[in-house]
């Protein structure tokens, strides 16, 4: 059979898919239905599939919002057939999303639809096997008011032996062939988040992940797949997807002889193969999905809105701004320097001060990272006050206090590694490999004892000091070792999995004792940029990396999916501690000002000038945080477009103020630069501009003016190339801060 047959003689199936499920009631239950089309809409978005009881489960169309007229036509208006979970063992050809070994060993599924389940916002489509008690549900749900669909699988079985999992991803989408192109994000430690956009070909495009413990370092478990060619900022049809886990993902797009791009997401099934127990239920991780015509920051902003409100712990609530102590003193922290350090940020208009890694240990002292991981008794011989001293001296100078934890590992130079060796992941019979400092070790988050050690480090420092207002949670190493000395002979390929549920477990019994701290998700830096971890914690640290030249390119890629609220931006010293690239403070704040604003330096080391620009930019930092942190992103010039400068805002929901940035990325004498139109203001609107902290001698040509919203996104405004400072100030570097209020 030919594609057309194939086509044609499934559309007839459909149809009497259709007849039969009018025929047929069943009964599953709370508001079941008679299935046959079913439309999952958003505001400014549809999903339609096609579940006609006992007939296959189809997926019709996702994309702009359509009425049911519309969706009654998709096949006649020529829409293929598309399994909307394709499953392994009849049409063995397939990239599929579920493959199997039953318990007697045959390896195919062929899934029917018993009904569809509605209850509030999810829609639950029921199939079952034809022959075996193996059953799948795939899931829908939608957010009110966000254009975000969440899809995921949920399966479960009645045969009398174990049901092996060999492949089970979250979801399956098809993707029209056509000028279909990719935006993902690459990378590493200290480059994470950085964009690549390839148009989609032939073949298998896999991105993935395997470190077991942080996954966003390397690759992203995000993309957007741009439909009209290459991405757009503000214009064409754009789908977006991320897949909400913290573990190892698998996203796959397939693209053969039909006419779609078969896109798979889920968790990595390498070295992770599932015994499905009889009556055990597997809930897949969600994939989150999103469509805009108005380009990647569409998409962008759909995310964005969505996560806020419901992925990200917090999300609708503004930040404080901090110093972290980390790029001030590292290891070398003592009760007078830290001191120092919350009366300099606090002296700044800072609100928060983080004390980071080096504080405790008391047999094994933390003065470098090869010793004392889990061993959380603060160390007296610098902290003579223990951290109660340092919440009071916070006190004193008006600020709150935070600390640095790393509460998933060990070292094998520790008290805990002594008392507990088999709390951590090692192998039978090796040698544990080890990580940083030589002696890192991850404690196995499969073992309850374990996820009860890591809930009691969190909740003995809250019980403590209840006044602890911040915990910076790292993790910084990777499963080296493939073992459990928990888990059982039969599970061991279950340790990537049960290592994340125990710590999703970990996690939500801290949030329901400790609904409201703060908690940075650290991982090596970005390692931990992911929905799977953000419904739990507040933020994210970018990356370890802050030269503010670079840290254009990562917050860039990172905006794509996350919020500048959850996006942690430090500004730090020159010469930086990772490029060694000398950059100047104004061009370092007018970065770190795009995101969650913070400091990561030694204020003792800067000089009363520089402290003084901080301070005024945290002032006006404090004005425009709420449209940084809960306004619509609108990038305008991307900096992978190399074309001398970078441009982005944000703007409040209601168009009444804005926030525009624009940083030089290359600097050369009488380079010409592109003007840049600006977007998302309302074109009836009148707004007056301020450039924030200027350090130029005469404010700019348009300062203060007033400019319609339609000029301004028609033309832009002309930024100077360079700072006018005196001849012996001038700096290489030019960035500006636009601040627009609506009259
Ligand atoms: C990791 C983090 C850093 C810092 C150090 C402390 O590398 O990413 O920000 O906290 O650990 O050891």
């Amino acid at each position: 059979m030919n594609f057309n047959q194939r086509f044609e003689s499934t559309v007839k199936d459909m149809k009497k898919g259709i007849i039969f499920s009018m025929a047929v009631a069943c009964i599953l239950g709370v508001q079941t239905a008679v299935a046959q089309r079913v439309v999952i809409s958003t505001e400014k978005t549809s999903i339609v599939l096609d579940a006609p009881t006992g007939g296959d489960l189809n997926f019709a169309y996702y994309g702009e919002k359509i009425s049911d007229k519309d969706a009654d036509l998709l096949y006649d208006a020529g829409q293929a057939w598309q399994q909307a979970y394709p499953v392994y063992g009849l049409w063995c050809q397939r990239e599929v999303a579920l493959s199997v070994t039953h318990s007697d060993g045959n390896m195919t599924l062929q899934m029917k639809v018993q009904g569809v389940e509605k209850n509030g916002d999810v829609t639950r489509i029921k199939l079952k096997d034809t022959h075996y008690p193996f059953y799948i549900d795939v899931c829908y749900k939608t957010y009110p008011g966000k254009d975000v669909i969440e899809t995921w699988a949920e399966y479960e079985h009645k045969e009398k032996g174990v049901v092996k999992l060999n492949q089970f991803a979250s979801a399956y989408l098809p993707i029209r062939y056509g000028q279909v192109w990719i935006s993902h994000l690459y990378g590493s430690w200290a480059n994470e988040g950085k964009v690549e956009e390839e148009p989609l070909r032939h073949g298998m495009m896999e991105i993935k992940n395997k470190d077991g413990v942080r996954n966003s370092h390397t690759d992203h478990a995000e993309v957007m797949f741009s439909l009209d060619g290459k991405p757009q900022e503000n214009t064409g049809r754009v789908i977006g997807a991320a897949l909400c886990y913290s573990g190892n993902y698998k996203l796959r797009i397939d693209t053969d002889d039909s006419n779609y791009h078969h896109f798979f997401a889920g968790i990595n099934e390498d070295n992770s193969q599932y015994n499905l127990k009889s009556g055990e239920r597997f809930v897949t991780p969600a994939l989150a999905l999103t469509y805009s015509h108005e380009g990647l920051s569409g998409a962008s902003r759909h995310f964005h809105r969505w996560a806020r409100s419901h992925k990200i712990m917090h999300g609708t609530e503004l930040r404080p701004i901090l110093l972290n102590s980390w790029e001030g003193v590292y290891f070398d922290i003592n009760e007078e320097g830290m001191d120092q350090m919350m009366k300099d940020i606090s002296g700044m208009g800072g609100e928060l001060f983080v004390m980071d890694d080096g504080w405790f240990g008391v047999k094994y002292q933390r003065n470098n990272d090869s010793y004392a991981l889990g061993d959380w008794t603060v160390d007296t011989k610098k902290l003579p006050h223990g951290i109660q001293g340092l919440i009071d001296t916070a006190k004193k100078y008006g600020i709150k206090f935070g600390i640095w934890i790393e509460p998933e590992m060990t070292n094998s130079k520790s008290e805990l590694y002594e008392k507990h060796p088999e709390y951590i992941i090692e192998a039978t019979n090796r040698e544990p490999v080890k990580g940083r400092g030589g002696t890192q070790l991850v404690l196995d988050l499969s073992n309850p004892k374990v996820q009860d050690l890591v809930f009691h480090i969190v909740d003995t420092l809250l019980t403590k000091y209840p006044e602890l207002y911040y915990i910076k949670w790292d993790a910084n190493a990777p499963v080296m070792n493939h073992g459990s000395q928990y888990l059982t002979k039969d599970r061991q390929s279950h340790l990537y999995i049960e290592y994340h549920r125990g710590f999703e477990k970990v996690c939500q019994r801290i949030r329901a004792k400790y609904p409201k701290v703060i908690i940075q998700a650290c991982a090596s830096g970005g390692g931990r940029a992911n929905y799977g971890v953000l419904p739990y914690f507040d933020e994210f640290w970018v990356s370890d990396d802050t030269d503010a030249l670079q840290r254009i390119y990562m917050q860039w890629g990172t905006s794509y999916f996350f919020p500048s609220v959850a996006m942690a931006s430090h500004i730090s010293a020159a010469p930086n501690h990772q490029t060694f690239r000398t950059i100047p403070l104004k061009f370092r704040i007018d970065v770190a000002m795009s995101g969650r604003l913070g400091m990561e330096i030694q204020p003792k080391n800067m000089t009363d000038k520089e402290k003084a620009l901080c301070k005024q930019a945290i002032s006006e930092y404090k004005q425009i945080r709420p449209i940084v942190q809960q306004g619509d992103i609108y990038r305008l010039l991307s900096p992978y477009e190399k074309l001398g400068c970078a441009s982005m805002m944000y703007v409040k929901p209601d168009k009444s103020e804005a926030v525009f940035y624009w940083w030089k990325t290359e600097t050369f004498v009488n380079q010409q630069l592109p003007r840049i139109p600006m977007a998302g203001l309302d074109p009836h609107k009148n707004y007056r501009v301020k450039e924030l902290h200027s350090i130029d001698q005469k404010p700019l040509a348009f300062e203060g003016k007033v400019f319609s919203g339609a000029f301004l996104m028609a033309n832009g405004l002309e930024m100077p190339v360079e700072h006018d400072l005196p001849w012996h100030e001038r700096i290489d570097y030019s960035s500006r801060v636009l601040y627009l209020v609506a009259e």
